[in-house]
Formats: C-alpha cells, sequence, structure tokens
C-alpha cells in the first residue's frame, strides 16, 4: 500500500463515523503527522449549524493537541459525495491545513477516485504570519 492509499483509507473509515444529521453528507479525513502517526477525524455537525466542525479541522485539532507540529499529507473522503468535484475541502479547512504545512492532499469520494493536489495547488497565496 503506498501512503496515498493508507491515508485514504483511513479517511474513508472515518467518515464513517461522522456525525452528520444535519446535512447527511459525511467527511472523513486522515493526517500523516511528521512522526508518521496517522490522525483521523470526522465532521461533528451542531443543531446550530455554524458550530459545525469539518473532518480536516477535527484531525488538524486531534493531531496538533496531541503535540504535532507538522503534516506532511492529507486525505479527505466525501463518502456522500456525488461527484469528486463536490468532494473537495472548502476554503476554511485549506487554511487550517496550511497553518500546520501539509504538502500533499488527496482527495476521494465513496467511488474509489482519488485526485492528488499539493495544497499550493488548493490555496495559492494563503494566509501566514
Ligand atoms: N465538510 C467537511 O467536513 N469538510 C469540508 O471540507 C467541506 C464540508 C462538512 C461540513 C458539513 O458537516 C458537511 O460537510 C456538509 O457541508
Amino acid at each position: 500500500m503506498t501512503r496515498a492509499d493508507e491515508l485514504v483509507a483511513a479517511a474513508r473509515e472515518a467518515a464513517l463515523s461522522a456525525y452528520a444529521p444535519y446535512s447527511g453528507f459525511r467527511v472523513g479525513a486522515a493526517v500523516l503527522a511528521e512522526d508518521g502517526t496517522v490522525f483521523t477525524g470526522a465532521n461533528v455537525e451542531n443543531a446550530s449549524y455554524p458550530v459545525s466542525s469539518c473532518a480536516e479541522a477535527t484531525a488538524v485539532a486531534h493531531a496538533a493537541s496531541q503535540g504535532m507540529r507538522r503534516i506532511i499529507a492529507t486525505a479527505v473522503a466525501c463518502i456522500d459525495a456525488d461527484s469528486i468535484e463536490g468532494a473537495y475541502p472548502c476554503g476554511r479547512c485549506r487554511q487550517i491545513l496550511s497553518e500546520f504545512d501539509t504538502e500533499d492532499v488527496y482527495v476521494t469520494t465513496a467511488t474509489g477516485e482519488v485526485r492528488t493536489h499539493t495544497l499550493d495547488e488548493l490555496l495559492p497565496h494563503g494566509f501566514k504570519l
């Protein structure tokens, strides 16, 4: 299994734990931290919709709160997306991934199609302090 395959599988698995009763759109994310550990997360919605957390944000919070400071690659699995075009990370999540220097992003749906991008492609000229 390649690194991408492993991360995509972990993201797909994480999506099964999504709490998405309002949208019905389950998302899982898996981030590979600098020490080789994989941290996962899923979207966690809230009755007050804007309070919801995206899968990527959950996974990054999981990694960062365990002391990780650099993410090598991230997989995002939108297992309820109709098409790969509808499976890309939202803008806020791109910014969150950029904070920890994510290089590669693997985007996937339930169908098995995987697209690989650099974060630079997805978030050119992202904000950094
Ligand atoms: N969602 C994510 O988890 N990540 C994204 O990058 C885009 C959207 C979630 C938020 C919400 O729970 C559901 O997908 C539908 O918008």
